[in-house]
């Protein structure tokens, strides 16, 4: 077996990424080449695996683990998550089944890419939302200069393990241990934004800390699992629009946007009618994000070829199924909100539009309202749960 050393195995993932139309700044480039993932892995990782309805996450740990094997897992374009309902994979006692990820080192493709396509050059001062294990604020630090960057996570754990990983891989920006969807108004104001949890809205407090003609860069997500990562230009601070951006970028919910919690579900009987759509297209990337852009306060459990949506306010419910005699749909609707006749229009107006990728999409943002729109800006729109 060959033995390769961190500075090869990074090498390779740099030629890796150039070759895949990733990487192309060479500032970006050298900061890929040059952070120690390895040091903000730190000393355990969990390693997911799904026996049917569930998943477990086990936690492997260096020590137990061969030094090659450890650097070869750590050098993969994956993520890795570290944290798991609030246990850090160092703290578990044993596997966690059916847990949540509540904190991970970023596959660095995306967070490499991320600051590509959010500008970040040297000297321009920037916010990371999701310190996380610290990787990303890393890479920043590399760009930009650490003197030009402030990294807020909300998890104290967390905070503390990122703030030790960048201290032994040899950066110093600015460490918060706050709520970022209220930004850091003390280091304000902010060239460029980039959000490393997924956010419904955005915080107009947060985007007045942008300077006019600066970036923001966030994955709007939503109750309903969907994604879009969306680069806004900040005209002034209650006003800025932009772009969702090509390709499949997911990350966990900024925790105070995350849906309510609730016991088990009961599904209860309901007024049945023929579905319009099948309820499959809640599976595809952008079928999911406009069927959230419809129902936002719904939360969508079940899969495939059922479909669950639930208002947790009102209770609501839609469930969509295969119908009894195999042809078409049927949906099941009960409580005060029609979540899935608003699902049927937006999900029929896409596909009016041919059913394009979500980077067809944009956003805008005013003092009164924060809307996506399809296509062009005055056609067909939706307002985002502000
Ligand atoms: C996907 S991880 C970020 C990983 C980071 N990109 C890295 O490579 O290490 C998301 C992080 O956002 C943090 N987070 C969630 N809600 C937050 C909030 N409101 N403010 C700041 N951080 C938050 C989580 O605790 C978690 O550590």
């Amino acid at each position: 077996m060959t033995h390769h050393t961190a500075a090869e195995l990074r090498r390779r993932l740099v030629e890796q990424l150039v070759a895949d139309d990733v990487l192309h700044d060479p500032d970006v480039r050298r900061a890929a080449e040059t952070v120690p993932r390895e040091v903000f892995l730190g000393s355990a990782v969990y390693r997911p695996s799904s026996p049917p309805g569930v998943t477990v996450w086990t936690p492997v740990r260096h020590d137990d683990t061969p030094n090659d094997e450890w650097l070869s897992l750590t050098y993969q374009n994956k993520t890795w998550v570290t944290q798991v309902d609030g246990v850090l994979a160092e703290d578990a006692d044993g596997p966690v089944t059916g847990g949540s990820p509540t904190s991970s080192s970023t596959l660095p493709g995306v967070v490499l890419w991320m600051l590509e396509q959010a500008g970040l050059a040297r000297g321009r001062r920037v916010l990371v939302i999701g310190t996380g294990t610290g990787l990303s604020t890393a890479y920043a630090c590399g760009v930009a200069g650490e003197e030009c960057v402030t990294s807020v996570e909300t998890d104290a754990r967390a905070a503390e393990r990122a703030r030790k990983a960048l201290g032994e891989a040899g950066y110093a920006p600015t460490l918060v241990t706050a709520d970022g969807l209220a930004g850091c108004s003390d280091h304000a104001p902010y060239d460029i934004v980039i959000a490393f949890c997924s956010m419904r809205h955005i915080p107009y407090g947060l985007l007045q800390q942008v300077v006019p003609g600066g970036t923001f860069l966030v994955t709007l997500s939503g109750w309903g699992g969907a994604h879009g990562l969306v680069r806004l230009t900040v005209e002034d601070g209650d006003t800025a629009q932009g772009r969702f951006l090509p390709g499949y970028t997911s990350f966990m919910m900024a925790r105070p946007h995350d849906h309510p919690p609730h016991g088990p579900v009961e599904l209860l009987p309901g007024r049945e009618r023929p579905s319009r759509i099948d309820p499959a297209l809640l599976d595809d990337w952008t079928g999911r994000f406009v069927a959230q852009l419809a129902a936002p306060s719904a939360e969508r459990l079940g899969a495939g070829a059922e479909q669950v949506l639930l208002d947790v306010a009102t209770g609501s419910q839609a469930r969509v199924r295969t119908a009894d005699n195999g042809a078409g749909w049927t949906v099941s609707r009960r409580g005060p909100l029609d979540l899935w006749s608003s699902v049927e229009d937006a999900v029929t107006t896409w596909q009016s539009h041919g059913s394009p990728h979500v980077s067809e999409f944009s956003l805008t943002i005013t003092p009164g309202a924060q809307r996506v729109w399809l296509g062009e800006l005055g056609g067909s729109s939706w307002a985002l749960p502000v």
